[in-house]
């Protein structure tokens, strides 16, 4: 079997699929044959994904909703319906700043948008799952689950939330041919890291090409990835290629992560 065709008859929702990683993941898994549901709060940029999706296939569709809404959340996946195969759950990242600053409704927003919302479209989708004997659910959160990042106060809990959260749904759902899994992107190129980048050079004043340049000292590889990079690992873990390969974390971060 190729990857291309690997897809074929699968249904993908990929959430936060307006731009960055979730729209490459949405593009890539199209590629591969699945018929793609994308999911964010923006109608134009959604519209304009569905539009480049089309390119890949037919059948892909826009849902829009803001996953720190339950009630939105809910009302959306009646929408959607129960068919979905392969579930990517994304979105936004919390605003950057130290922990030791953040506002309590700054970490309920996180948690409703990243940990709650997770939950309820795992719950959505893996009775559909079960019934196929197969199912990919595929967070993509980050490399502070291994080692937490300066100034990523917010993130750095949530992140280690979804992830538990993850190796949890991995052991109970394992057995019914569904595997949930872990990307770990690291500094990629898309609205995030200008995000990363604009909250360092706030905290430190320093100016932006000395910023990158401490970001990138860290990284093997010498360089920010492409969203697509991200991507490839998403369509790989949904495929029947990674069957067996289930409750990880998968850092895609050009070898920055400093532990095994
Ligand atoms: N890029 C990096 O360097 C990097 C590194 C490590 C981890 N990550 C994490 O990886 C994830 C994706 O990153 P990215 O760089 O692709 O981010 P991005 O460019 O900011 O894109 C985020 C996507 O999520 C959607 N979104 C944001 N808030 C949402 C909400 N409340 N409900 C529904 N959709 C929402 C956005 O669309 P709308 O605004 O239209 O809703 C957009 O499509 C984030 O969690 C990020 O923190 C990124």
């Amino acid at each position: 079997m190729l990857i291309n065709d690997a897809l074929a008859g699968k249904h993908a929702l990929v959430c936060g699929a307006s731009q960055g990683i979730g729209q490459a993941c949405a593009i890539e898994l199209a590629k591969a044959g699945a018929r793609v549901t994308v999911l964010a709060r923006n109608r134009e940029t959604l519209n304009d994904t569905v539009q480049a999706l089309s390119a890949f296939g037919s059948g892909h569709r826009s849902v829009v909703c803001d996953l720190a809404d339950t009630r939105q959340l809910s009302e959306t996946m009646a929408t959607i319906g129960p068919d979905v195969d392969i579930l990517v759950c994304n979105s936004g990242g919390p605003a950057p700043g130290p922990l030791t600053e953040a506002g309590a409704a700054a970490l309920e927003t996180a948690f409703q948008q990243h940990v709650v919302s997770n939950l309820l479209l795992v719950q959505a989708f893996t009775p559909h799952m079960k019934k196929q004997k197969y199912g990919r659910v595929i967070n993509i959160i980050s490399t502070s689950v291994k080692v937490p990042l300066p100034n990523l106060g917010v993130s750095n809990v949530v992140r280690g939330a979804t992830a538990s959260a993850a190796k949890t749904f991995a052991n109970e759902l394992g057995p019914f041919g569904i595997t949930v899994n872990n990307i770990l992107p690291g500094f990629t190129k898309t609205q995030r890291l200008e995000q990363i980048i604009g909250g360092r050079q706030n905290k430190t004043g320093a100016d932006r090409a000395d910023v990158e340049k401490s970001l990138l000292s860290d990284v093997p590889a010498g360089r920010f990835a492409e969203a697509q990079e991200t991507a490839y690992a998403c369509v790989f873990l949904a495929s029947p290629f990674a069957a067996y390969i289930n409750g990880i974390n998968l850092p895609v971060d050009g070898g920055r992560t400093g532990c095994l």
